[in-house]
């Protein structure tokens, strides 16, 4: 491990959105939990602001976003926070040089076209380089399509080498997704059913009821499937689909995930509508209430005809895999907010009490985190009836800490642990699974569907015959009857 007590955490873009959502509350609950006692942290911005400005600021939010804010604790970590306004130019950035003894981190909070030039600037003033090392955070979009995110990194290489980069997609921070690997590969129960013979489906459905909320100018340009599934369902498919690697070493792990991921097959332009669907919501009803279709939501164009859905099919062409499709969707205000990773094995070869059953393995997300194994047995009573049981492990206990994602992620970068941490062959083999659907996409219209529902109807023609879709609740599962 490395030495960290020294380091000091530079926040670029320090006044926006990430670093008071996500970044502040994170190091808040690090500290109030006593996983981090942070020195120095410096938020770095172009507003004009004063130190005590930029400090309400912080705790105005932590406010918002913390439960429970203690005012004490707040007043402890604010004296290791500082504030420097500044232009993202080398000039400006020199400035900081005197201010960090040792270690430090970079954090890019900025809008992705400002990576590049962040980094570079970054690079001129000499932060690259130590004392101590220096390593550089950022965010996903990695890129928006394969050329440019090659074009990206070839920004980025000159100044900082590839470990000293950290890509954060942040679901790999999230718990479940720890949780696929580790328990994939300490139950050896698990270890010989994970392949073609045993499994015949893998369902990753990512459901939001949030619509757009504010972000159109990004989100009407990105879309469901570079939002969403380029880099978050990848990686969860990743995490499913890989080999288990012989060691926990992260170049060992992502030697893996880039292998799967190369595994995929690519889809031909001509065939991309046998393999995704995009999707776009209009008016509905959620949770009893009306809500706007997309078009009609502040910023968006009646013509616009970007995806708020998206949905995959892959077949991944290796010995494991051969044959079995992995289904990926995410779609915006959708039913509701239903999260999860499901596996099913194929039904047994001849079922002797009636109709055929299938068992899943579910890892759920969202609203809780839990395990479900979803077997079956006989019905109690008379008769040899079947029915589901589900045998289901509620991941957190009550009044257990929420960490958000980021936690875990700010640690494993003070730490140079580069596990959770989409290396660039990732992105790139990533972009090469979409860049074809994203071409096919450019000018088609999405299918309708209504706010509040499940998705659009045509989501079902991906589906292999005999399979579909999972529904956004826990009960799918029904009774058989038997002999
Ligand atoms: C972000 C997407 O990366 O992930 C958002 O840009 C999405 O559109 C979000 O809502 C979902 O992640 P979480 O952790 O908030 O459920």
């Amino acid at each position: 491990m490395d030495h960290h007590d020294d380091m000091t955490l530079v926040l670029l873009g320090a006044t926006g959105d990430l670093t008071r959502r996500l970044l502040f509350p994170a190091i808040y609950r690090l500290y109030a939990d006593g996983k981090w006692s942070p020195k120095h942290i410096i938020g770095f911005a172009k507003e004009d602001w004063s130190q005590e400005k930029f400090l309400a600021h912080i705790e105005e939010n932590l406010k918002q976003f913390v439960e429970p804010f203690d005012t004490s604790t707040w007043k402890r970590l604010r004296d290791s926070i500082s504030y420097q306004a500044g232009d993202l130019d080398a000039k400006s950035l020199e400035g900081l040089k005197s201010r960090i003894p040792k270690a430090a981190v970079f954090y890019l909070g900025l809008p992705p076209q400002l990576f590049g030039p962040a980094a570079e600037a970054l690079g001129q003033a000499g932060l690259n380089r130590g004392p101590g090392w220096r390593r550089l955070v950022i965010e996903k979009p990695f890129g928006w399509d394969l050329p440019s995110a090659e074009a990206l990194r070839e920004s980025i290489a000159p100044w900082w080498d590839e470990d000293q980069i950290f890509r954060i997609d942040h679901f790999l921070g999230k718990d479940t997704a720890q949780n696929v690997l580790v328990f994939r590969f300490v139950n050896r129960i698990l270890g010989s059913l994970w392949d073609s013979e045993h499994i015949q489906q893998v369902q990753i459905t990512y459901a939001e009821t949030l619509g757009v909320e504010g972000r159109w100018q990004y989100y009407d340009r990105a879309g469901a499937l570079r939002d969403m599934l380029q880099n978050h369902l990848l990686q969860l498919f990743t995490l499913v689909a890989m080999e288990p690697p012989s060691d926990w070493d992260a170049a060992d792990l992502h030697n893996h995930k880039a292998e799967v991921l190369r595994s995929v097959r690519r889809i031909a332009p001509e065939r991309v509508a046998d393999f995704a669907v995009a999707g776009q919501y209009g008016r509905g009803t959620l949770e009893g209430k009306p809500v706007a279709g997309y078009t009609d939501e502040e910023g968006i164009a009646a013509s616009s005809t970007t995806e708020t859905y998206a949905a995959l099919k892959l077949f991944v062409d290796n010995w494991r895999w051969h044959g079995v499709p992995f289904y990926l969707r995410s779609g915006k205000r959708m039913a509701k907010d239903w999260a999860e990773i499901a596996v099913q094995w194929r039904p047994v070869p001849e079922n002797l009490f009636g109709a055929g059953s299938a068992d899943w393995l579910i890892f759920r997300m969202k609203p809780d985190e839990a395990i479900d194994l979803v077997m079956w047995a006989k019905r109690p009573g008379l008769g040899l009836y079947t029915a589901p049981v589900v045998l289901t492990s509620p991941y957190k206990k009550a009044g257990e800490i929420e960490y958000s994602a980021y936690e875990q992620l700010l640690l494993d970068v003070i730490q140079g642990d580069h596990s959770a941490f989409p290396r660039f062959d990732e992105v790139e083999e990533s972009w090469r699974i979409v860049d074809p659907i994203l071409s096919a996409w450019a000018n088609l219209q999405p299918e309708p569907y209504a706010a509040g529902s499940e998705g659009p109807a045509a989501q079902d023609r991906l589906m292999e015959p005999g399979l579909s879709w999972r529904h956004l609740s826990l009960n799918q599962a029904s009774g058989h009857e038997g002999v």
